[in-house]
Protein backbone atom coordinates (compact mmCIF):
# COMPACT_ATOMS: atom_id res chain seq x y z
CA UNK A 1 0.00 0.00 0.00
CA UNK A 2 1.18 3.47 -0.65
CA UNK A 3 2.62 5.95 2.30
CA UNK A 4 -0.04 7.82 3.54
CA UNK A 5 0.83 11.61 3.58
CA UNK A 6 0.20 13.88 5.91
CA UNK A 7 -0.08 17.96 6.00
CA UNK A 8 3.33 19.39 6.73
CA UNK A 9 2.16 22.74 8.78
CA UNK A 10 -0.01 23.83 11.23
CA UNK A 11 -1.50 26.80 9.08
CA UNK A 12 -1.71 23.91 5.89
CA UNK A 13 -3.58 22.19 8.34
CA UNK A 14 -6.36 24.96 8.80
CA UNK A 15 -6.00 26.39 5.27
CA UNK A 16 -6.62 22.93 3.77
CA UNK A 17 -9.66 22.30 5.74
CA UNK A 18 -10.51 25.58 5.24
CA UNK A 19 -10.14 25.03 1.81
CA UNK A 20 -12.58 22.38 1.36
CA UNK A 21 -15.02 24.17 3.75
CA UNK A 22 -15.27 27.41 1.86
CA UNK A 23 -16.28 27.04 -1.66
CA UNK A 24 -19.48 27.13 -3.93
CA UNK A 25 -20.78 26.31 -0.13
CA UNK A 26 -20.54 29.81 0.88
CA UNK A 27 -20.64 31.72 -2.44
CA UNK A 28 -23.35 30.41 -4.49
CA UNK A 29 -25.46 28.27 -2.36
CA UNK A 30 -25.01 30.09 1.02
CA UNK A 31 -26.70 33.74 -0.95
CA UNK A 32 -29.57 31.93 -2.60
CA UNK A 33 -30.68 29.91 0.50
CA UNK A 34 -30.73 32.99 2.51
CA UNK A 35 -32.65 34.55 -0.39
CA UNK A 36 -35.13 32.00 -0.84
CA UNK A 37 -35.60 31.52 3.16
CA UNK A 38 -36.22 35.15 4.33
CA UNK A 39 -32.78 36.58 5.06
CA UNK A 40 -32.14 37.65 8.11
CA UNK A 41 -34.07 35.27 9.93
CA UNK A 42 -32.89 32.30 7.97
CA UNK A 43 -28.81 33.57 8.81
CA UNK A 44 -30.29 33.26 12.29
CA UNK A 45 -31.11 29.68 12.81
CA UNK A 46 -28.47 29.19 10.65
CA UNK A 47 -26.08 30.62 13.08
CA UNK A 48 -27.43 28.83 15.19
CA UNK A 49 -26.85 25.29 13.56
CA UNK A 50 -23.09 26.19 12.87
CA UNK A 51 -22.49 26.41 16.79
CA UNK A 52 -24.42 24.00 18.25
CA UNK A 53 -24.47 21.14 15.60
CA UNK A 54 -21.31 22.35 13.47
CA UNK A 55 -18.53 22.54 15.68
CA UNK A 56 -19.12 20.12 17.81
CA UNK A 57 -19.91 17.87 15.08
CA UNK A 58 -16.58 18.34 12.89
CA UNK A 59 -14.82 17.70 16.36
CA UNK A 60 -16.35 14.18 16.15
CA UNK A 61 -15.07 13.67 12.81
CA UNK A 62 -12.10 14.72 13.25
CA UNK A 63 -11.98 12.38 16.31
CA UNK A 64 -12.73 9.30 14.24
CA UNK A 65 -10.53 9.93 11.39
CA UNK A 66 -7.19 10.99 13.45
CA UNK A 67 -7.76 7.94 15.54
CA UNK A 68 -8.06 5.81 12.96
CA UNK A 69 -5.75 7.26 10.60
CA UNK A 70 -6.94 5.63 7.16
CA UNK A 71 -9.72 6.29 4.48
CA UNK A 72 -13.21 6.81 6.00
CA UNK A 73 -14.56 2.87 5.72
CA UNK A 74 -11.67 1.62 7.69
CA UNK A 75 -11.72 4.58 10.38
CA UNK A 76 -15.27 4.31 11.07
CA UNK A 77 -14.77 0.03 11.40
CA UNK A 78 -11.74 0.65 13.51
CA UNK A 79 -13.83 2.98 16.22
CA UNK A 80 -17.11 1.10 15.90
CA UNK A 81 -16.80 -2.13 14.80
CA UNK A 82 -18.15 -3.79 11.30
CA UNK A 83 -21.56 -2.09 11.25
CA UNK A 84 -20.23 1.61 11.77
CA UNK A 85 -18.35 0.95 8.62
CA UNK A 86 -21.80 1.79 6.84
CA UNK A 87 -21.01 5.57 8.00
CA UNK A 88 -18.12 5.73 6.14
CA UNK A 89 -19.86 4.00 3.25
CA UNK A 90 -22.48 6.20 2.98
CA UNK A 91 -20.16 9.35 3.84
CA UNK A 92 -17.79 7.88 0.35
CA UNK A 93 -20.85 7.92 -1.46
CA UNK A 94 -22.32 10.94 -0.60
CA UNK A 95 -19.36 12.89 -1.69
CA UNK A 96 -19.27 11.43 -4.93
CA UNK A 97 -22.87 12.85 -5.64
CA UNK A 98 -21.87 16.18 -4.23
CA UNK A 99 -19.05 16.00 -6.22
CA UNK A 100 -21.03 15.15 -9.31
CA UNK A 101 -23.63 18.23 -8.90
CA UNK A 102 -20.87 20.72 -7.39
CA UNK A 103 -18.75 20.55 -10.76
CA UNK A 104 -21.66 21.37 -12.58
CA UNK A 105 -21.89 24.87 -11.03
CA UNK A 106 -17.74 25.03 -10.87
CA UNK A 107 -18.23 24.07 -14.63
CA UNK A 108 -20.49 27.06 -15.35
CA UNK A 109 -17.94 29.47 -13.19
CA UNK A 110 -15.41 28.23 -15.65
CA UNK A 111 -17.85 29.36 -18.82
CA UNK A 112 -18.19 32.72 -17.08
CA UNK A 113 -14.51 33.10 -16.40
CA UNK A 114 -13.80 32.83 -20.18
CA UNK A 115 -17.03 34.67 -21.08
CA UNK A 116 -15.66 37.36 -18.83
CA UNK A 117 -12.71 37.55 -20.25
CA UNK A 118 -14.11 37.52 -24.55
CA UNK A 119 -16.24 40.49 -22.95
CA UNK A 120 -19.12 38.59 -23.60
CA UNK A 121 -21.12 39.05 -20.56
CA UNK A 122 -21.60 42.92 -21.21
CA UNK A 123 -25.02 43.79 -21.46
CA UNK A 124 -28.41 44.78 -18.88
CA UNK A 125 -29.64 42.64 -16.84
CA UNK A 126 -32.57 40.74 -18.83
CA UNK A 127 -29.15 40.20 -21.18
CA UNK A 128 -26.97 38.47 -18.72
CA UNK A 129 -30.52 36.74 -17.38
CA UNK A 130 -31.15 35.33 -21.19
CA UNK A 131 -27.56 34.70 -21.35
CA UNK A 132 -27.24 32.04 -18.26
CA UNK A 133 -30.69 30.13 -19.18
CA UNK A 134 -29.25 29.73 -22.79
CA UNK A 135 -26.04 28.39 -21.65
CA UNK A 136 -27.31 26.58 -18.75
CA UNK A 137 -29.94 24.65 -20.62
CA UNK A 138 -27.36 23.23 -23.58
CA UNK A 139 -26.67 20.42 -23.95
CA UNK A 140 -22.69 20.30 -24.51
CA UNK A 141 -21.01 23.25 -23.74
CA UNK A 142 -22.02 22.96 -19.80
CA UNK A 143 -22.02 19.36 -19.50
CA UNK A 144 -17.47 19.44 -21.11
CA UNK A 145 -16.75 22.16 -18.58
CA UNK A 146 -18.52 19.84 -15.77
CA UNK A 147 -15.90 16.83 -17.06
CA UNK A 148 -13.13 19.54 -17.52
CA UNK A 149 -13.72 20.56 -13.69
CA UNK A 150 -13.73 17.03 -12.39
CA UNK A 151 -10.29 16.25 -14.58
CA UNK A 152 -8.73 19.20 -13.24
CA UNK A 153 -9.04 17.99 -9.56
CA UNK A 154 -8.21 14.82 -10.68
CA UNK A 155 -4.73 16.06 -11.72
CA UNK A 156 -4.37 18.13 -8.39
CA UNK A 157 -5.40 15.01 -5.94
CA UNK A 158 -2.80 12.46 -7.92
CA UNK A 159 0.00 14.44 -6.68
CA UNK A 160 -1.02 13.91 -3.14
CA UNK A 161 -1.24 15.72 0.16
CA UNK A 162 1.71 17.91 0.47
CA UNK A 163 2.40 18.39 -2.49
CA UNK A 164 -1.16 18.77 -4.24
CA UNK A 165 -3.79 19.18 -1.63
CA UNK A 166 -2.07 21.80 1.25
CA UNK A 167 0.23 23.96 -1.57
CA UNK A 168 -2.71 24.64 -3.80
CA UNK A 169 -5.23 25.85 -0.44
CA UNK A 170 -2.17 27.84 0.73
CA UNK A 171 -1.83 30.21 -2.04
CA UNK A 172 -5.51 30.02 -2.79
CA UNK A 173 -7.57 31.21 0.38
CA UNK A 174 -5.91 34.30 1.46
CA UNK A 175 -6.20 35.68 -2.64
CA UNK A 176 -9.88 35.06 -2.80
CA UNK A 177 -10.40 36.47 0.76
CA UNK A 178 -9.13 40.26 -0.25
CA UNK A 179 -11.28 39.97 -3.60
CA UNK A 180 -14.26 39.25 -1.90
CA UNK A 181 -13.47 41.76 0.11
CA UNK A 182 -13.26 44.55 -2.65
CA UNK A 183 -16.33 43.48 -4.06
CA UNK A 184 -18.45 43.71 -1.10
CA UNK A 185 -16.93 47.60 -0.64
CA UNK A 186 -17.84 47.57 -4.58
CA UNK A 187 -21.75 46.37 -3.83
CA UNK A 188 -22.20 48.29 -0.57
CA UNK A 189 -21.00 51.72 -2.15
CA UNK A 190 -23.88 51.09 -5.04
CA UNK A 191 -27.63 53.08 -4.88
CA UNK A 192 -30.05 51.35 -2.70
CA UNK A 193 -27.66 49.23 -1.42
CA UNK A 194 -28.60 49.42 2.29
CA UNK A 195 -31.96 47.21 1.77
CA UNK A 196 -29.77 44.20 0.74
CA UNK A 197 -27.81 44.67 3.95
CA UNK A 198 -31.48 45.28 5.66
CA UNK A 199 -32.47 41.75 4.18
CA UNK A 200 -29.30 40.40 5.57
CA UNK A 201 -29.13 41.94 9.09
CA UNK A 202 -32.64 42.92 10.21
CA UNK A 203 -35.01 39.33 10.69
CA UNK A 204 -38.26 39.58 9.54
CA UNK A 205 -39.77 35.83 11.12
CA UNK A 206 -42.89 36.06 9.16
CA UNK A 207 -40.82 36.05 5.69
CA UNK A 208 -39.58 32.80 6.76
CA UNK A 209 -40.99 29.53 4.64
CA UNK A 210 -41.98 26.15 6.44
CA UNK A 211 -38.82 24.36 5.36
CA UNK A 212 -36.30 27.10 6.89
CA UNK A 213 -35.03 25.04 9.54
CA UNK A 214 -33.86 21.72 7.48
CA UNK A 215 -32.74 24.12 4.65
CA UNK A 216 -30.41 26.18 7.84
CA UNK A 217 -29.69 22.54 8.91
CA UNK A 218 -28.40 21.25 5.66
CA UNK A 219 -26.71 24.23 4.66
CA UNK A 220 -24.48 24.18 7.90
CA UNK A 221 -23.63 20.66 6.77
CA UNK A 222 -22.98 21.51 3.46
CA UNK A 223 -20.98 24.82 4.17
CA UNK A 224 -18.52 23.00 6.74
CA UNK A 225 -18.48 19.49 4.56
CA UNK A 226 -19.80 17.94 7.96
CA UNK A 227 -21.29 14.41 7.67
CA UNK A 228 -19.79 13.42 4.39
CA UNK A 229 -16.55 11.61 6.20
CA UNK A 230 -14.34 14.24 4.40
CA UNK A 231 -13.66 16.31 7.61
CA UNK A 232 -12.89 12.66 8.52
CA UNK A 233 -10.40 12.15 5.57
CA UNK A 234 -9.04 14.89 6.29
CA UNK A 235 -7.73 14.51 10.14
CA UNK A 236 -6.57 11.04 9.45
CA UNK A 237 -4.24 13.11 7.78
CA UNK A 238 -3.63 15.62 10.56
CA UNK A 239 -0.43 15.40 13.28
CA UNK A 240 -0.91 14.09 16.67
CA UNK A 241 0.12 18.18 17.64
CA UNK A 242 -3.35 19.29 16.09
CA UNK A 243 -5.63 20.60 18.78
CA UNK A 244 -8.97 19.26 17.01
CA UNK A 245 -11.32 21.76 19.12
CA UNK A 246 -9.07 25.07 17.94
CA UNK A 247 -8.99 23.77 14.70
CA UNK A 248 -12.44 23.05 14.08
CA UNK A 249 -13.69 26.71 16.01
CA UNK A 250 -11.08 28.39 13.41
CA UNK A 251 -12.60 27.05 10.23
CA UNK A 252 -16.29 27.91 11.31
CA UNK A 253 -15.75 31.08 11.83
CA UNK A 254 -13.31 31.29 8.44
CA UNK A 255 -16.28 29.60 6.93
CA UNK A 256 -19.29 31.81 8.18
CA UNK A 257 -17.46 34.87 7.67
CA UNK A 258 -16.74 34.23 4.15
CA UNK A 259 -20.48 33.40 3.56
CA UNK A 260 -21.54 36.44 5.94
CA UNK A 261 -19.35 38.48 3.14
CA UNK A 262 -20.90 36.71 -0.05
CA UNK A 263 -24.53 38.07 1.45
CA UNK A 264 -22.74 41.25 1.36
CA UNK A 265 -22.00 41.12 -1.91
CA UNK A 266 -24.85 39.77 -3.55
CA UNK A 267 -28.06 41.64 -1.93
CA UNK A 268 -26.87 44.94 -1.67
CA UNK A 269 -26.51 44.40 -5.66
CA UNK A 270 -29.37 42.40 -6.14
CA UNK A 271 -31.31 45.15 -4.53
CA UNK A 272 -29.66 47.91 -6.36
CA UNK A 273 -30.27 46.57 -9.46
CA UNK A 274 -34.06 45.14 -9.06
CA UNK A 275 -32.95 41.40 -9.02
CA UNK A 276 -35.18 39.46 -6.87
CA UNK A 277 -33.46 37.97 -3.86
CA UNK A 278 -35.40 34.60 -4.13
CA UNK A 279 -34.22 33.99 -7.53
CA UNK A 280 -32.77 30.98 -6.50
CA UNK A 281 -29.37 28.89 -7.33
CA UNK A 282 -28.77 31.72 -10.82
CA UNK A 283 -28.60 33.93 -8.02
CA UNK A 284 -24.94 34.89 -8.48
CA UNK A 285 -24.74 34.18 -12.57
CA UNK A 286 -27.25 37.21 -13.16
CA UNK A 287 -26.55 39.77 -10.56
CA UNK A 288 -22.80 39.64 -10.55
CA UNK A 289 -22.41 40.81 -14.06
CA UNK A 290 -24.50 43.61 -13.55
CA UNK A 291 -22.41 44.24 -10.32
CA UNK A 292 -19.06 44.49 -12.23
CA UNK A 293 -20.94 46.81 -15.13
CA UNK A 294 -22.23 49.29 -12.86
CA UNK A 295 -20.02 49.26 -9.81
CA UNK A 296 -16.96 49.82 -11.36
CA UNK A 297 -14.70 51.45 -14.62
CA UNK A 298 -15.12 49.15 -17.96
CA UNK A 299 -11.87 47.92 -17.29
CA UNK A 300 -11.59 47.90 -13.33
CA UNK A 301 -14.88 45.65 -14.42
CA UNK A 302 -13.65 43.78 -17.11
CA UNK A 303 -10.47 42.90 -14.57
CA UNK A 304 -12.45 42.51 -11.31
CA UNK A 305 -14.92 39.53 -13.09
CA UNK A 306 -12.28 38.21 -14.38
CA UNK A 307 -10.99 37.70 -11.31
CA UNK A 308 -13.70 36.79 -9.37
CA UNK A 309 -14.77 33.53 -11.27
CA UNK A 310 -11.30 32.56 -11.02
CA UNK A 311 -10.80 32.59 -7.47
CA UNK A 312 -14.59 31.10 -7.61
CA UNK A 313 -13.61 28.33 -9.93
CA UNK A 314 -10.33 27.92 -7.40
CA UNK A 315 -12.17 27.91 -4.35
CA UNK A 316 -14.74 25.27 -5.64
CA UNK A 317 -11.35 23.42 -6.66
CA UNK A 318 -10.16 22.94 -3.13
CA UNK A 319 -13.25 21.75 -2.65
CA UNK A 320 -13.68 19.10 -4.89
CA UNK A 321 -10.64 18.30 -4.21
CA UNK A 322 -11.57 17.22 -0.44
CA UNK A 323 -14.37 15.33 -2.23
CA UNK A 324 -12.54 13.47 -4.57
CA UNK A 325 -9.54 12.43 -1.89
CA UNK A 326 -12.50 10.80 0.10
CA UNK A 327 -13.10 8.47 -2.74
CA UNK A 328 -9.58 8.14 -4.04
CA UNK A 329 -8.18 7.32 -0.21
CA UNK A 330 -11.27 4.93 -0.37
CA UNK A 331 -10.53 3.11 -3.57
CA UNK A 332 -6.13 2.63 -3.06
CA UNK A 333 -6.33 1.72 0.54
CA UNK A 334 -9.35 -0.52 0.30
CA UNK A 335 -8.60 -2.51 -2.79
CA UNK A 336 -4.92 -2.02 -2.78
CA UNK A 337 -4.19 -0.44 -5.56
CA UNK A 338 -1.76 2.91 -6.71
CA UNK A 339 -3.66 6.00 -5.41
CA UNK A 340 -3.27 6.87 -9.15
CA UNK A 341 -5.76 3.85 -10.09
CA UNK A 342 -7.96 5.13 -6.95
CA UNK A 343 -8.40 8.30 -8.33
CA UNK A 344 -9.36 7.23 -11.87
CA UNK A 345 -11.92 4.78 -10.72
CA UNK A 346 -13.45 8.10 -8.60
CA UNK A 347 -12.84 10.17 -11.53
CA UNK A 348 -15.00 7.93 -13.76
CA UNK A 349 -17.57 7.73 -11.40
CA UNK A 350 -17.89 11.50 -10.83
CA UNK A 351 -18.16 12.51 -13.71
CA UNK A 352 -21.14 9.89 -14.88
CA UNK A 353 -23.17 11.82 -12.06
CA UNK A 354 -21.83 15.06 -13.27
CA UNK A 355 -22.99 14.14 -16.74
CA UNK A 356 -26.54 13.59 -15.35
CA UNK A 357 -27.28 16.58 -12.95
CA UNK A 358 -25.55 18.61 -16.14
CA UNK A 359 -27.75 17.55 -18.75
CA UNK A 360 -30.90 17.84 -16.13
CA UNK A 361 -30.51 21.49 -15.98
CA UNK A 362 -32.57 21.74 -19.13
CA UNK A 363 -30.83 19.90 -22.49
CA UNK A 364 -33.04 16.68 -21.00
CA UNK A 365 -35.82 16.08 -18.51
CA UNK A 366 -34.28 14.26 -15.80
CA UNK A 367 -36.16 14.97 -13.33
CA UNK A 368 -37.17 12.97 -9.75
CA UNK A 369 -40.18 14.54 -7.59
CA UNK A 370 -40.68 17.12 -9.22
CA UNK A 371 -36.90 18.37 -9.22
CA UNK A 372 -34.31 18.12 -11.61
CA UNK A 373 -31.72 15.37 -10.91
CA UNK A 374 -29.06 18.36 -9.75
CA UNK A 375 -31.66 19.61 -7.62
CA UNK A 376 -32.58 15.93 -6.33
CA UNK A 377 -28.91 15.08 -5.55
CA UNK A 378 -28.79 18.64 -4.08
CA UNK A 379 -31.60 17.98 -1.60
CA UNK A 380 -31.05 14.14 -1.44
CA UNK A 381 -27.30 15.10 0.23
CA UNK A 382 -27.26 18.28 1.75
CA UNK A 383 -31.19 17.87 3.78
CA UNK A 384 -31.08 13.78 4.37
CA UNK A 385 -27.29 12.22 3.82
CA UNK A 386 -25.26 14.57 5.45
CA UNK A 387 -27.36 15.46 9.08
CA UNK A 388 -27.94 11.37 8.77
CA UNK A 389 -24.04 11.08 8.50
CA UNK A 390 -23.24 13.54 11.57
CA UNK A 391 -26.24 12.26 13.84
CA UNK A 392 -24.56 8.34 13.56
CA UNK A 393 -20.87 9.89 14.18
CA UNK A 394 -22.29 12.02 17.10
CA UNK A 395 -23.67 8.60 18.33
CA UNK A 396 -20.88 6.59 17.70
CA UNK A 397 -18.26 8.99 19.31
CA UNK A 398 -20.82 10.11 22.54
CA UNK A 399 -22.06 6.70 23.20
CA UNK A 400 -20.03 3.91 21.34
CA UNK A 401 -16.63 4.39 21.64
CA UNK A 402 -14.73 4.23 25.04
CA UNK A 403 -14.36 7.65 26.49
CA UNK A 404 -10.83 7.36 27.34
CA UNK A 405 -10.18 6.79 23.61
CA UNK A 406 -12.18 10.48 22.83
CA UNK A 407 -10.94 12.15 25.78
CA UNK A 408 -7.08 11.36 24.33
CA UNK A 409 -7.87 12.57 20.92
CA UNK A 410 -9.37 15.48 22.18
CA UNK A 411 -6.93 16.51 24.31
CA UNK A 412 -4.16 14.97 22.61
CA UNK A 413 -3.05 12.65 24.99
CA UNK A 414 -3.69 14.69 27.94
CA UNK A 415 -1.06 17.67 26.50
CA UNK A 416 -3.62 20.43 26.05
CA UNK A 417 -6.05 21.54 28.72
CA UNK A 418 -8.86 21.41 27.49
CA UNK A 419 -12.05 23.16 29.42
CA UNK A 420 -14.55 22.58 27.26
CA UNK A 421 -14.80 18.84 26.84
CA UNK A 422 -17.18 18.61 29.17
CA UNK A 423 -19.80 20.58 27.18
CA UNK A 424 -18.67 19.56 23.96
CA UNK A 425 -19.15 15.85 25.14
CA UNK A 426 -22.37 17.03 26.26
CA UNK A 427 -23.36 18.37 23.49
CA UNK A 428 -22.85 15.53 20.99
CA UNK A 429 -24.07 13.29 23.01
CA UNK A 430 -27.62 14.80 23.73
CA UNK A 431 -27.66 17.90 21.91
CA UNK A 432 -26.97 17.11 18.57
CA UNK A 433 -28.48 13.99 17.75
CA UNK A 434 -31.58 15.56 19.59
CA UNK A 435 -31.65 18.13 17.34
CA UNK A 436 -31.23 16.74 14.03
CA UNK A 437 -33.97 14.39 15.60
CA UNK A 438 -36.28 17.26 15.65
CA UNK A 439 -35.71 18.99 12.64
CA UNK A 440 -36.30 15.46 10.58
CA UNK A 441 -39.22 14.70 12.71
CA UNK A 442 -40.54 18.61 12.40
CA UNK A 443 -40.31 18.64 8.19
CA UNK A 444 -42.35 15.35 7.97
CA UNK A 445 -44.84 16.56 9.75
CA UNK A 446 -44.74 14.75 13.12
CA UNK A 447 -43.46 17.39 15.79
N1 LIG B 1 -18.07 22.80 2.03
C1 LIG B 1 -18.06 22.92 0.62
C2 LIG B 1 -18.64 24.26 0.23
O1 LIG B 1 -19.18 24.96 1.08
O2 LIG B 1 -18.58 24.61 -0.93
C3 LIG B 1 -18.80 21.80 -0.04
C4 LIG B 1 -18.37 20.42 0.39
C5 LIG B 1 -17.02 20.06 0.36
C6 LIG B 1 -19.32 19.53 0.81
C7 LIG B 1 -16.63 18.78 0.74
C8 LIG B 1 -18.95 18.26 1.19
C9 LIG B 1 -17.61 17.89 1.15
F1 LIG B 1 -17.26 16.69 1.50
Amino acid sequence: MTERGNFGTKIGVVLATAGSAVGLGNIWRFPYMTGQDGGAAFILVYAVCILLLGIPGMVAEFVVGRHGASNAVRAYYKMGGRWWSAIGYMGTVTSMIILGFYAVIAGWCLQYLVASFMGNLHGDANYVATYFKTFSSAPWQPLLWTIVFIVITHLVVIRGVRKGIEKFSNALMPILFVLLLVIVVASCLLSNAGKGVEFLFKPDFSRMSQSVLLDALGQAFFSLSLGTSCLCTYASYFSRQTNLLKTAGQIACVDTLIAILAGLMIFPAAFSVGIRPDSGPSLIFITLPNVFQQAFSPTLGYVVAILFYALLALAALTSTISMHEIGTSFFYEELHISRRRGAIIETVVCCAIGVLCSLSCGAVDISLFGKSFLDCCDFLTSNILLPLGSFFTCILVGWVVPRRVVKDEVSNWGTLRVSVYAVWLFIIRFISPACILLVFLHQMGFV
